[in-house]
């Protein structure tokens, strides 16, 4: 027999209970955390959604293998397992281990960029944007334009716009572009794919132009997955096959292995310069640590060692993608509006248009993802105007998922507070800064809620 139904591929042998919380606390609980999400003790959420980075299950093959970490300074063969699994699909000559993926971004860009270099990205996730920046370089977004729209369904959604980055290469030149990075799958616009096909062709400007091409690689086994599903000539390819020739493309990649990596911290820095990767490993130790750990306890590499391959595994993959397509195909078909097509690792839905009453400067996104905690205790995260101020073209709420930890009915469930929010959103209120850092202000934000006359008054 061949099933239909797509089960988790996976038993459980550890539990960790979660925590029911009443409407008033939870009242209470976000008044207390200045109705900022992130400000929220984990205890009061009952299915987080926060984020899909570090928050995923280990199997018993990690656990197993931390229990082989090798805790050595220098040398620790756990460096060499972590070294051999990276080489095994990515190919790139060096491999540098961070905390995490800002980490190896942070050394990245300071070693590559200078004040007032420019770095095109199909679209650079918060952390890369605010590391270019803090070196002074100008991050620029290329994505196609189909990508801008939430509603519209195109197979590979996360594509760089190839003649705009043409024309930005050839009017800015080497000099001023230090390199070009592609993030698989694309994060902040909705957890979409690049196809190979536009992964050629990026390669193809950046090699003409002689400018290194790197990936942010935090989701490659999905984007891989959904090349296998959608890219005509890849459906007979394993994952970790078209995960070798996307890499084959490009110079290096910085990576979160807190995605799919399976761990729950952890990171690299790949390039196949030796000059740059001197540079990187002596800015490592100034404040990582020594090249063989990079800031990770032993066990940590082994973890991702083992990890890395599992993200590929295609039944893995399989039911991953299919689990967060049941989320998003089940509030779509109510109505609610989501970045179409499902991403890989989270559905988005587009607060403007599931509020069109509170205008982008009064945060819909930050408005819904409230209401959803007070209406069910799930946590998910705006990704919009709070996030990247004015310049936010979309105001999105995440739902990331986290890998091989909720089962259906937890979904279920969601789906459930979802609908029920979307039933009376008319009486959702929009809100107001009272306080913000100078830069990545989302985390930690102050909030008040807009009462009805003020509101009317803005
Ligand atoms: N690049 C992308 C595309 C990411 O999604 C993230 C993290 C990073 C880089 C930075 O990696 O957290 O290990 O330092 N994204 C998390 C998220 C935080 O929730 O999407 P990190």
């Amino acid at each position: 027999m061949r099933a239909h139904t797509i089960i988790e591929p996976f038993r459980i042998k550890s539990v960790e209970p979660i925590h029911w919380t009443t409407r008033p606390q939870r009242e209470a609980l976000l008044r207390a955390a200045c109705y900022n999400l992130f400000q929220l003790p984990a205890d009061a959420v009952l299915i987080d959604l926060l984020t899909d980075s570090g928050t995923g299950a280990m199997s018993t093959q990690q656990w197993a293998a931390i229990m082989e970490g090798d805790e050595s300074y220098a040398g620790s063969r756990s460096f060499d397992h972590l070294r051999d699994s990276v080489r095994d699909i990515f190919g790139f000559r060096h491999v540098i281990p961070t905390h995490q993926g800002r980490a190896a971004e942070r050394i990245l860009f300071n070693v590559m960029c200078r004040q007032g270099d420019i770095v095109p990205n199909n679209t650079h996730f918060d952390t890369t944007r605010a590391n270019i920046e803090f070196v002074g370089a100008q991050a620029v977004d290329l994505l196609i334009p189909e990508g801008r729209e939430p509603s519209l369904n195109h197979p590979f959604k996360g594509n760089m716009d190839v003649e705009s980055l043409e024309r930005l290469l050839s009017r800015a030149g080497r000099e001023k572009v230090p390199l070009v990075m592609l993030t698989i799958t694309n994060n902040s616009g909705g957890g979409q794919p690049v196809s190979l096909e536009n992964v050629r062709a990026v390669s193809a400007v950046c090699r003409r132009h002689r400018i290194p091409l790197y990936f942010d690689a935090c989701r490659f086994a999905e984007n891989a997955y959904f090349i296998k599903l959608r890219e005509n000539g890849y459906a007979g390819k394993t994952p970790k096959e078209i995960a070798r020739e996307i890499f084959s493309y490009g110079d290096g990649c910085t990576m979160s292995a807190k995605k799919d990596g399976l761990a729950n911290i952890g990171g690299f820095l790949c390039t196949n310069n030796d000059a740059l990767a001197q540079q990187e490993k002596n800015l490592l130790i100034l404040t990582e640590g020594y090249p063989s750990y990079g800031g990770l306890a032993g066990r940590d590499l082994e973890a991702i060692a083992v990890g890395l391959q599992e993200a590929l595994q295609e039944d893995y993959l399989c039911y991953r993608i299919a689990s967060t397509a049941y989320l998003g195909n089940h509030i779509a078909a109510a109505g609610v509006p989501i970045v179409q097509p499902p991403g890989g690792h989270a559905i988005y839905i587009d607060a403007r248009a599931f509020l069109p009453h509170i205008p982008a400067p009064q945060f819909p996104g930050v408005a819904l993802a409230c209401e959803l905690y007070l209406e069910g205790g799930i946590r998910s995260v705006e990704i919009g105007t709070l996030m990247f101020g004015e310049a936010a073209k979309m105001d999105l709420v995440r739902l990331a998922i986290p890998r091989r930890v909720y089962t259906q009915s937890h979904i279920d469930y969601v789906v459930e507070v979802i609908l029920e929010v979307w039933r009376r959103r008319q009486e959702v209120r929009g809100l107001q800064v009272t306080y913000e850092a100078p830069f990545l202000r989302h985390f930690t934000a102050r909030l008040s809620p807009i009462n009805e006359s003020v509101a009317q008054s803005l």
